[in-house]
């Protein structure tokens, strides 16, 4: 069978938020890119994502032009309410740091980055199998795939991008030797479902409890996303919507709150892990995102970190493709892992904050309901966690 050839200066693994949103900043600099994922459009589209954006992520997809969607149908949050104890205590982000955050779903990101490259007649081969990466210790790496019209493909470039998300591929062709992994993992997952009923709470609800976390979130008018703890192997199936409701009111009927109920759409367990790639470069080689970090979704992170990464990458791409400075990739790493630990720290931070443990002790629990106190009862505590929920100042 013929290879067809792609020669380009960046080829992108990936067609997520990340690397969608970096063939987009490059293009904008001048450096052209081909991107690839093994999954559809609609297969990306379809998967059901976290949806908090912080101001900077907000103003990168409005002010490099991908679209205004989200200041149109997302809708901008100025708080949280953390509920314990039998009630509940308002975070006022505006009030205390002068930020916001918007409700605005990953899928409606991924849409608009999609429309945005499609516009334009960027390459983004969706659908395309056996990919393979080559040579990311020399300066001609190469990925290999078989497109979607069943076309053995060959895209030969200066860079290469894993944003491959947490099952990375680009990121097993680092050498052993030159990598370092930092992991946590929690005993408890999250049992998320999206249900078709109204808002039961203004803001997102942050409610703990000693039968456990749970998180009212929202979606639109009529549909909503909501998730509770639960243990890692928790079967779904095992779940009626009767069952999950009922667990639902119980945590946060703890705290005072009601919920309005309806349909559920979709239910899935979500793992939690704190993970860490470093370097994120090796060679030819760069990692963004989830490739190279994941958090456990308390904090809302993910897709933020995301973002931040290939924000930064595309300025060292472009000064190392287009101005010659070839030390610029140099830089890469450490001015995205000051944000990426940071993110680690915090996300732990408040997963740790809200969860049971299981098996802790009484001195766990009484602990943890004093710092949730120390936190809500002082405007410092309040700020602290206004702070990393918002997202700190870009990376310099
Ligand atoms: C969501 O709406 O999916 C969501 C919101 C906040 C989080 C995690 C997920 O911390």
């Amino acid at each position: 069978m013929t290879t067809h050839t792609t020669a380009t200066q960046v080829c992108i693994v990936g067609a997520g938020p990340a690397g969608l949103m970096l063939s987009h900043l490059l293009e904008l600099a001048g450096v052209d890119s081909v991107v690839v994922d093994h999954r559809s459009r609609v297969e990306i589209q379809s998967t059901v994502r976290a949806g908090i954006l912080e101001r900077d992520s907000v103003q990168l997809l409005v002010e490099s032009g991908v679209s205004d969607n989200v200041l149109i149908h997302g809708d901008e949050h100025r708080r949280i309410d953390l509920a314990f104890g039998g009630g509940s205590n308002r975070v006022d982000f505006h009030e205390l740091v002068g930020a916001s955050v918007w409700l605005y779903p990953q899928t409606s990101v991924f849409e608009d980055l999609a429309a945005a490259r499609e516009a334009v007649g960027a390459d983004v081969r969706f659908g395309v199998a056996g990919t393979e990466v080559l040579d990311i210790g020399t300066e001609r790496p190469v990925v290999r795939f078989v497109d979607a019209d069943g076309l053995r493909q060959e895209v030969r470039c200066r860079y290469l991008v894993g944003a491959d998300g947490s099952h990375s591929l680009c990121r097993q062709q680092v050498p052993e030797v030159d990598r370092r992994q930092y992991f946590q993992e929690y005993p408890f997952a999250w049992f998320g479902i999206l249900c078709e009923a109204p808002k039961s709470a203004a803001e997102l609800v942050y409610s703990h409890s000693a039968r456990g976390f749970a998180l009212i979130s929202q979606r639109t008018e009529s549909m909503q996303r909501m998730y509770f703890q639960c243990d890692p192997s928790e079967d779904v199936t095992q779940w009626s919507d009767d069952r999950i409701w009922a667990e639902l009111q119980a945590r946060v009927g703890a705290n005072g709150l009601t919920l309005q109920e309806g349909p559920i759409c979709d239910r899935a367990v979500l793992r939690f892990r704190s993970f860490v790639h470093e370097p994120m470069r090796s060679g030819s080689l760069l990692l963004a995102g989830d490739a190279a970090h994941t958090v456990p979704p308390t904090g809302a992170k993910g897709l933020n970190l995301a973002l931040a990464d290939v924000r930064v990458l595309a300025e060292c791409l472009e000064r190392a493709l287009r101005k010659d400075d070839v030390d610029a990739l140099d830089e890469y790493t450490d001015r995205a892992l000051s944000r990426v630990w940071k993110a680690q720290h915090f996300s732990y931070w408040m997963t740790r904050l809200l969860h049971q443990i299981p098996a802790g002790t009484e001195f766990d629990a009484r602990r943890q309901l004093a710092e949730l106190q120390s936190v809500v009862g002082s405007t410092s505590g309040r700020t602290y966690l206004a702070e990393g929920y918002t997202g700190w100042p870009a990376p310099r």
